[in-house]
């Protein structure tokens, strides 16, 4: 008898919450939302309030999913799959890059607790500074790297697509679109592979509407912090849910992530002859990144990669100071 799939949800804030709510609507799985204790507010239990709340919304929705809320990460075993959202969020005036010195204590320590407690699921980060963050998952739990992705791609590049669709006048559903690179403001959207349905983008919008369209894209996080005092949790969720329907699934959808990449896109060149983590396109399945798709980028195109990849390796840098253990 097959089993549904098991999806454990590792923070149960804002992206926790809906990213939860998403699974169950879709009934990609079952759910279990996992939280540390309020220190202020003992008498509260978020993840559990949560999961209740969400399991009353079935009757409604018509989903069958078993959703539950937990302190424990014992809970979490036999995980299929284990969405990190952990971490604190942006308040205004602060970049990705601000959050290290918390979130890269509070995802090595959830690490250490998938690496004990679910140690054959695939591993979605979605903490920010995210290329670091995927880093340290993958650093302490040991995993193949095919195990380990971030989620970053699938929400910039939808970004993207929704100001261009807003330029446009159009469905969203008719631009295509790709895009490489950190999870940073120096993001690489590609006018060069972005189409309306196969009609080059150039052909129909004037370059300097691309431009401010990439340009929003890129600050697209800041942009919506400002207005709400806190980072953005519908779309970052909805990028992650596109990434685990891909892989309970088995989709191979071709969607960018934050992959290990050696010698693909200039990564050994620009990090110093190292592999790293970065936003790529990547055939999601049933086993994780099953594969990098590669191609051969443009001159201006390879530099902006390469600046974005010295970004990710100062970070990954900045990581490594607090926590000298995971160079
Ligand atoms: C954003 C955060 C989640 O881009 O990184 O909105």
């Amino acid at each position: 008898m097959m089993r549904r799939a098991k999806i454990s949800v590792i923070g149960a804030g804002n992206i926790g919450g809906e990213c939860a709510r998403s699974i169950a609507m879709k009934e990609l799985g079952d759910v279990v939302l996992v939280d540390v204790p309020n220190r202020d507010k003992p008498e509260l239990h978020m993840p559990r309030g949560k999961a209740l709340d969400l399991a009353c919304c079935g009757p409604v929705e018509n989903f069958d999913a078993r959703i539950t809320g937990t302190f424990e990460y014992a809970d979490i075993a036999d995980s299929d799959v284990v969405i990190v959202t952990a971490g604190v969020p942006r308040k205004p005036g602060q970049s990705r890059d601000d959050l290290v010195s918390i979130n890269a204590g509070i995802v090595k320590s959830v690490a250490q607790n998938i690496k004990r407690y679910a140690p054959n699921a695939i591993v979605i980060v979605v903490s920010n500074p995210l290329d670091a963050m995927v880093y340290v998952m993958w650093k302490v739990t040991g995993f193949p790297a095919a195990r380990v992705l971030g989620q970053a791609g699938a929400l910039d590049v939808a970004r993207y697509k929704a100001f261009l669709a807003m330029e446009l006048g159009v469905s969203v559903e008719d631009i295509q679109g790709l895009l490489l690179g950190g999870h940073g403001d120096d993001m690489v959207p590609l006018p060069r592979l972005t189409s309306v349905n196969g009609i080059p983008i150039r052909d129909v919008l004037a370059e300097e509407k691309i431009r401010a369209c990439v340009e929003r894209a890129k600050v697209g996080g800041g942009e919506v912090v400002k207005l709400m005092g806190t980072s953005a949790w519908y779309a970052p969720s909805a990028g992650t849910i596109e990434m685990v329907e891909a892989i309970v699934r088995d989709k191979k959808r071709v969607i960018p992530c934050a992959a290990w990449c050696e010698s693909e896109f200039g990564v050994r060149d620009a990090n110093g002859g190292k592999g790293l983590f970065v936003g790529v396109p990547c055939v999601i399945g049933a086993k994780g990144v099953e594969r990098i798709i590669t191609f051969k980028m443009d001159e201006t195109e390879a530099r902006f990669m390469s600046e974005s990849i010295s970004h990710v390796k100062d970070l990954i840098g900045a990581t490594v100071k607090l926590f000298p253990e995971l160079a």
